[in-house]
């Protein structure tokens, strides 16, 4: 995982709208979230995350078959945040894109991977997940600046002989609720012909309908979770972590009750970094790996909802490979010479084009003149 390090607090928040830490503690649960830099953005946060998790498996960028960046703030429309961050690790055998299914774009991006693995197509995949929200958000509206932060975190999935890993999982959308959350573009109906041009900073800011999302969210959870474990064909009892989408403590106690599970099923960490949309359940499974609270062959699930809507659910059984620690440094410099001979690379044939186009433009009429030549050569005159 990768999150920045500038904290912003409830009480730095009370500063920039009309709202107090006593307010956002006990309708949300969270204390402080992470804001980007200047110089951080999804893809720079999803790289770092991603360099992490290559360390953790211990494999090279050159491995991969597949990266999927899910974000619902990504750089580009095109080229993907995915592509930027293939690029800049050395992955050339990977295949890149992005998945945008919200805050449930994580558990999307890995059933994708997973079902990739199984066919026999690929073999190793990067799974990221990204997001600048602090970017899109209106800093004036107190229903939703409070509730976001940025940060990324990732998974490697790879082909194993051994039975396990995904399980089931539960993809869902009701695009009939595309109201009552989402962040605006400039799409194609507003850049239609006639159409005049939409106010492009206003456009990309979040909307919410809060008490609606609320209600949505509380419904879903319990009933995804139920669907992905009957496919599993376990049940609540076989679960020993339920890492979910870290939206606000009210959802997550209100799905508790729902499913009648004590609450600390639930793993919580959403009181530091707020809701970061696609990156909040990687970052949850890292911090709960890192507290020892998921063990090998413990049944776990992940649940995402967001806008879309969409929600998602997907039952695992834990398992990671334990990589000689004898390769560890040998690999660990073989990934620096990548990456290092990646940046150069991308430098040297963007400024290889840029010359190019500079010395294009210089001789255009040199150009057209030795087309001109050649063609009296050939005596074509048509
Ligand atoms: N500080 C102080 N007061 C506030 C704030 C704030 N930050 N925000 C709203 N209020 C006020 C409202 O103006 C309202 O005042 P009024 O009664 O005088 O009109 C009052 O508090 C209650 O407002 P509600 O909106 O009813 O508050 P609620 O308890 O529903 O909490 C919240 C709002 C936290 C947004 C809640 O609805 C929620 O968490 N919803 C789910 C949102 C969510 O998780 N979205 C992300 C989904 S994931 C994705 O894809 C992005």
């Amino acid at each position: 995982m990768s999150v920045p390090d500038t904290v912003l607090t409830n009480d730095d928040l009370s500063a920039i709208v009309d709202t107090s830490d006593e307010w956002i503690r006990s309708r949300t649960g969270i204390r402080e979230r992470r804001i980007a830099s200047d110089k951080e953005t999804t893809a720079t946060l999803g790289l770092k995350a991603a360099q992490r998790a290559l360390e953790v498996a211990d494999i090279l960028p050159v491995e991969l078959d597949m990266i999927i960046v899910a974000t619902s703030t990504p750089e580009n429309i095109f080229p993907s945040t995915a592509s930027l961050i293939q690029s800049w690790l050395g992955a050339n055998k990977a295949g890149a894109f992005d998945l945008s299914a919200a805050c449930s774009g994580f558990v999307y991006a890995v059933d994708m991977a997973t079902q990739a693995i199984r066919t026999g197509r690929i073999q190793k995949a990067l799974v990221i997940g990204s997001e600048t929200m602090t970017r899109v958000l209106d800093w004036s509206d107190r229903g939703t600046c409070i509730l976001f932060g940025d940060g990324a975190g990732a998974v490697v999935l790879e082909a194993s002989p051994v039975e396990g890993g995904v399980l089931s999982a539960v993809l869902r959308s009701d695009g009939s609720g595309s109201d009552l959350l989402g962040i605006p573009t400039v799409g194609s109906y507003d850049m239609a012909p006639n159409e005049t041009l939409p106010d492009v900073h206003r456009m990309s800011k979040m909307h919410m309908n809060g008490g609606e999302v609320f209600k949505f969210a509380t419904r879903v959870i319990g009933e995804s979770i139920n669907q992905a474990l009957d496919l599993a064909g376990l049940t609540i009892k076989d679960l020993s972590l339920i890492v979910p989408h870290q939206a606000n403590l009210r959802i997550i106690a209100a799905a508790a009750r729902g499913l009648k599970v004590e609450e600390n099923l639930f793993f919580v960490n959403l009181d530091r970094y707020g809701n970061t949309s696609a990156a909040s359940i990687p970052i949850a499974l890292v911090e709960a790996i890192q507290q020892g609270r998921i063990k090998e062959n413990d049944h776990i699930a992940f649940v995402g909802f967001g806008g879309g809507l969409t929600w998602a659910s997907m039952v695992v059984k834990w398992g990671a490979p334990k990589p000689e620690d004898r390769t560890k440094a040998l690999n660990r410099q073989r990934r620096e010479a990548i990456y290092a001979f990646a940046f150069w690379r991308g430098r040297l044939l963007r400024l290889s084009r840029q010359i190019n186009n500079l010395i294009k433009r210089i001789r255009p009429e040199q150009g057209r003149m030795e087309r001109l030549r050649r063609r009296v050569d050939r005596q074509d005159f048509k």
